[in-house]
């Protein structure tokens, strides 16, 4: 598991291998078990395999190239009825992330998170794009694919970021 947590990196080359089925039920499965104020669950995904689509996409977000070569992209986004407090769904659906990362990883799989929130303009031309309803919104994309890619770890504990007691 840490393991997983430390040699995970985010992909941008992919091999022209498609995504099984099963692993990707398993992967959307981990992102359903992450914790969510009051347990609302409020996440929800979209699959996108078609290469139209994936191409779609890369016309509303600018930073999404990647997307050339991945085989899949998931659309996470959060359900402003049922979150618990106003806001609420952000942090939820970025614990389902970080567990659909990992879940991937941990499979021999790639990913890249590609943030939509918190800029709004995004938010609306992928709920508009993707005929999302009011009460849904986007929250980020996640690129997937087995990595056309090795990148090495790099060394990120800092004992300054760390306070004890009190500041
Ligand atoms: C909120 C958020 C938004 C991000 N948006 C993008 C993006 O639009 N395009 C991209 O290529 N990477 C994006 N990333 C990936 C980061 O660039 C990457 O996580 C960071 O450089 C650390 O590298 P690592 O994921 O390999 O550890 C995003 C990551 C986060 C958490």
């Amino acid at each position: 598991m840490l393991d997983v947590i430390y040699s995970r990196r985010s992909i941008r080359k992919y091999q022209q291998k498609p995504v099984e089925d099963e692993k990707l039920n398993e992967i959307l499965r981990a992102a359903m078990y992450a914790p969510s104020a009051m347990n609302k669950q409020p996440w929800r995904f979209i699959v996108c395999k078609e290469r139209n689509t994936l191409d779609e996409i890369q016309k509303i977000h600018p930073y999404s190239s990647m997307l050339k070569t991945a085989p899949c992209c998931i659309i996470v986004c959060g359900d402003t009825d049922i979150e618990y407090a106003q806001g609420s769904y952000i942090q939820d659906c970025a614990a389902s992330v970080e567990n659909l990362l990992l879940a991937a990883k941990s499979l021999g799989l790639g990913t890249c998170w590609l943030g939509i929130y918190p800029d709004k303009n995004r938010q609306e031309d992928f709920r508009k794009t993707f005929n999302m309803p009011e009460n849904t919104k986007p929250f980020c994309a996640i690129a997937l694919g087995y990595p056309n890619e090795e990148i090495a770890t790099p060394n990120r504990f800092d004992k300054s970021k760390i306070h004890f007691e009190k500041w």
